[in-house]
């Protein structure tokens, strides 16, 4: 949700922050914007996407020094105005934030007061004349400073400034990375746009303001101290966060998932027994998440029913805050987050900790803020997901779920045969044959306006998830259901030819849920099978290997493909869907 950058050293600081910025642009596509400063600071913004824009049709100069934005708009329309960067008004400096300052229509009624004429509806202008009131008696960093500690919400800044030559970064909330290369610092929120310069990093942690000069320096926004933070190595290669061959990332992250669901149970047996045996040593126990990670929750409060006989709630991250009433240092959050940045999970989190509760994560940014206040942290391993909708990550989750659900019931060795086994099968799967049966498929069934998904037990969840998948790449209206709640309402949106997806794993509930498909195709559905074998009940068959209590692992994929298939038959922008981000770093 939102992308920012700054990079200060010997390269051509506007082209350094334009790619960046295209290596950040999944976080936000509205618009974006660069300042650059040589004998001025000069401003450069526009509307849409950044993607194709190149250095030489950008008017600035060299430099030394820039910092870019590229926006999910949320205080204000999609306009230049709103673009960042925002200047000061004495265009002395100008800012790019990432987050939602929540004061800000105090601050802005304080400022007007003042003589403040506003150009922009952001709360992001708000930020650049409170920190210039400051700067009418302070220096540049205290004032800086002091600006950052009024405002209210999760926020990262970064600042240009045309008398010093500095950059100065701070987070408090929203993610900011520091990447220390050979004379030049580039600060961004995620290592995507740093892997390509340098793998050395600082995960600014909340309150640490960054100054970048001829070196850096990080102190305490608050009380102003020095902190020396310890510099991390990234792993990620700069070729996982390209597209290679690959039309799409989506397509490119779905084919990912031949290797990365083994990828993520290569954990240390150790800490994955230690996180069993936190959960089976809490009282309420809860899987907490947003969007795709919340099915994956959702798929793990089965798994554990079933297969550790323990239960566990789930709760969407946003609603998790009502249940505060039962949490107590006994309690445990179990948090899925591929991006480890999602506020409303991050706020679930705040609230687990205030009880004293523990946290476990699975998450697949290392050093990501829910990453850092989690008490134990499964990393997923997949290397960065670029695609808005989630592929790889999800299924790695949902194998590190199982897994987690095996060691606690005290079976891991079982727990991981499965899953390697179902990682093996999948590789199989994963073929040019399949992959063409599927696209042959949403030729055939792009024209409906309307889609269902059917699942029980495990695989309801996966039936949410797979209509999640249609809907944010393909805009086609898709609907999941428990197949039992199918009689209770949504019969009656079936019509003669609706296509609907059904997942029929070989597991205890087959044969409710082939009566559910029968009810739909009873009223003229096309129905889709997922499952290991044919049916007389399928109109169309995906088949897919029998892989026990992994099938939400394979049940999903074909509809990831699915899914960009007929993203891209209708000419979809499928890795940047309309109104998404990636990372969603407001409530
Ligand atoms: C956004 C993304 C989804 C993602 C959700 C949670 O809505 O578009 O793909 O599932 O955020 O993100 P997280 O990073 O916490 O998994």
């Amino acid at each position: 949700m939102c992308g920012i950058i700054g990079y200060k050293g010997q390269r051509n600081a506007s082209e350094v922050v334009l790619n960046g910025l295209k290596a950040l642009e999944y976080r936000g596509y509205d618009s974006w914007g660069i300042a650059s400063l040589s004998s001025e600071l000069d401003v450069v913004k526009d509307i849409g996407k950044i993607g194709k824009w190149m250095i030489e049709d950008i008017d600035l100069s060299k430099s030394s020094l820039a910092i870019g934005h590229t926006r999910w708009a949320t205080h204000g329309g999609v306009t230049t105005e709103n673009a960042h960067p925002h200047y000061s008004l004495d265009k002395r400096f100008a800012i790019v934030q990432n987050g939602i300052v929540e004061n800000y229509q105090d601050l802005k009624k304080e400022l007007v007061q003042k003589g403040y004429n506003f150009k922009s509806e952001t709360d992001t202008e708000v930020i650049a004349y409170i920190i210039q009131e400051e700067l009418k008696d302070k220096e540049l960093i205290e004032g800086f400073r002091s600006a950052f500690s009024r405002l209210k919400g999760r926020n990262a800044v970064v600042l240009i400034d045309s008398v010093s030559g500095k950059i100065i970064g701070a987070r408090n909330g929203s993610p900011l990375i520091l990447g220390v290369g050979d004379g030049e610092y580039i600060l961004a929120s995620d290592a995507s746009p740093i892997v390509k310069y340098t793998k050395d990093v600082v995960f600014m942690q909340d309150n640490d303001v960054v100054v970048l000069n001829d070196s850096y320096h990080i102190i305490n926004s608050v009380t102003g101290e020095e902190i020396d933070r310890e510099v991390s190595h990234v792993s990620w290669d700069i070729k996982q966060a390209q597209k290679g061959d690959y039309p799409h990332f989506m397509i490119k992250e779905i084919m990912e998932q031949r290797t990365t669901v083994a990828d993520s149970i290569a954990q240390e047996k150790d800490a994955v027994m230690e996180i069993a045996n936190a959960l089976n040593g809490a009282f309420g126990t809860y899987a907490v998440g947003c969007g795709t990670a919340a099915k994956v929750c959702l798929a793990a409060t089965y798994a554990f029913s079933s297969i550790t006989h323990k239960h566990i709630n789930f709760s969407l991250g946003s609603e998790f805050p009502s249940y505060h009433h039962f949490l107590t240092d006994k309690s445990l959050l179990l948090v899925v987050s591929q991006s480890g940045e999602t506020a409303d999970t991050l706020e679930a989190i705040e609230v687990m900790k205030k009880r004293n509760g523990k946290v476990v994560s699975l998450v697949n940014v290392m050093g990501s803020s829910i990453m850092r206040q989690s008490d134990y942290a499964l990393l997923n391993n997949v290397g960065p997901e670029k695609s808005v909708c989630s592929t790889k990550a999800t299924t790695a989750q949902l194998a590190q779920c199982i897994l987690l659900a095996y060691a606690a019931a005290d079976k891991y060795d079982e727990g991981m045969n499965l899953l390697k086994d179902a990682s093996n099968k999948l590789n199989l799967m994963l073929n040019d044959q399949f992959c063409n049966s599927i696209k042959k498929l949403a030729c055939k069934i792009v024209d409906w306006e309307s889609m269902y998904v059917l699942g029980r037990g495990l695989n309801y969840s996966i039936a949410l998830e797979a209509s999640i998948k249609i809907q944010e790449v393909s805009y086609i209206h898709a609907e999941g259901f428990a197949g039992g709640e199918l009689k209770h309402g949504p019969i009656a949106l079936i019509d003669k030819g609706t296509p609907c997806i059904v997942f029929v794993a070989n597991d205890d509930v087959k044969e409710e849920i082939l009566g559910n498909a029968m009810e739909v195709k009873a009223r003229g559905g096309y129905i889709i099978g997922v499952s290991p074998e044919d049916n007389s009940i399928f109109d169309f068959w995906i088949k897919v290997p029998d892989v026990g209590d992994a099938s939400p692992i394979v049940n999903i994929v074909p509809i990831q493909l699915l899914a960009y298939y007929l993203a891209v038959e209708k000419g979809c922008d499928v890795d940047m869907p309309r109104n998404l981000a990636k990372s969603v770093t407001v409530k």
